[in-house]
């Protein structure tokens, strides 16, 4: 008997193992109604469909200067904030990214099977170069060998991501594929989890630009801790188009953006939408896309309040989620030492 034969007959026997998820947030500041619609929602909804790991980016936050108060506060409160919106630690490994050493350990490991034309390509390390062109550090460039040390530690088969984080995927599979290929099968080589009905949100102001934090006016994006008054000033002035019609068409970015929101918090399909505001003009419209979303978040803002008051306790959930992760993350690097020949 070949020893597929065996392993076949084995997984017969064994109980199907659920796949494995790996997914990760930075703590570059607050979350915005993007990373909620587009990650965070998925995070919560694969919980006990799959087997999931998900952490705090906090190794990938530094690649930008922080100020070291301000980054361990953003990391703590985006742990709360992810707890507050569903991530529930005793479903889910959760984690800070810091607290595993083998995340390091083994994006060394893979920096050495990274080619320097690989890295070169990577459209955010471009983006992010040009906005930190004082701070184009060795960390930025290699960001996406770490990337693939995260997902790879803990043998990923699937890694929820927006859109934007594709190009770094296809990388840790190439990654993977190569260090298997000469070492013989050591990891799982993952595949992008990009949900079809995931939204993708756009810039209030902008269409033409993904939602994000990072834009200088705070009037182009929504937070998820902005206060209610804050979120439906914010729709109000959002750009839409002069043709007054509720419907999503080419050519109609700002509507469809606010459609593709107002779908995603309320599950109404664009005919649906389009049928309810028929007649209506875009101030009524702005007005429910606001309420819909005050209706998501200010649960999440409550509980995230009363979890933020507490901090030992989630020190505590981290702690316990970081050991958790270890035990999974120990096995695939001193695999992987073992493999290359380096002294544990
Ligand atoms: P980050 O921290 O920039 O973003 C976190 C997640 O939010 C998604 N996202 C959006 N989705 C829809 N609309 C938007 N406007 C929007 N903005 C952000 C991103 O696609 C992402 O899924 N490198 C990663 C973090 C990371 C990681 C990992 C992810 C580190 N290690 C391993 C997966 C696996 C990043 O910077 O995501």
């Amino acid at each position: 008997m070949t020893n597929t034969e065996v392993n076949n007959q084995g997984a017969q026997e064994a109980p199907a193992r659920k796949k494995r998820i790996f997914s990760a947030i930075q703590p570059s500041g607050q979350m915005t109604l993007g990373n909620y619609l587009g990650a965070i929602r998925n995070w919560v909804e694969m919980q006990d469909e799959f087997d999931c790991v998900y952490a705090t980016a906090n190794l990938h936050a530094i690649t930008v200067r922080q100020d070291p108060k301000k980054l361990k506060e953003n990391t703590l409160n985006l742990f709360a904030l992810l707890i507050a919106s569903g991530v529930d630690p005793e479903k889910s490994i959760f984690f800070h990214q810091s607290q595993v050493a083998a995340h390091a350990e083994l994006a060394w490991v893979l920096g050495t099977f990274t080619q320097f034309g690989e890295l070169s390509r990577m459209t955010q390390f471009k983006d992010k170069s040009a906005r930190h062109a004082d701070n184009i550090n060795a960390g930025l460039f290699t960001y996406p060998s770490l990337m693939a040390a995260d997902i790879l530690l803990y043998q990923a088969d699937l890694v929820p991501v927006g859109e934007d984080q594709k190009q770094h995927l296809e990388l840790t599979r190439d990654i993977a594929e190569r260090f298997n290929g000469i070492y013989g099968k050591t990891f799982v080589v993952p595949e992008p989890y990009i949900k079809k009905n995931a939204a993708r949100v756009r810039n209030l102001l902008d269409p033409s630009k993904k939602m994000s934090k990072s834009d200088q006016n705070t009037k182009s994006y929504i937070l998820m801790v902005d206060e209610p008054a804050t979120i439906m000033k914010k729709f109000r002035s959002a750009v839409t188009d002069s043709e007054a019609c509720v419907r999503y068409a080419e050519g109609k970015d700002g509507i469809n953006n606010l459609m593709e929101i107002y779908s995603a918090c309320t599950g109404k399909s664009y005919e649906q939408i389009e049928d309810e505001f028929r007649g209506k003009g875009y101030g009524d419209f702005k007005n429910a896309v606001g309420e819909a979303v005050v209706a998501v978040l200010e649960p999440i803002q409550i509980r995230y309040k009363e979890l933020i008051s507490d901090k030992k306790y989630l020190d505590e959930l981290a702690r316990n989620g970081a050991a958790s992760a270890e035990r999974l993350a120990k096995r695939t690097i001193e695999k992987v030492y073992k493999k290359v020949g380096l002294v544990r």
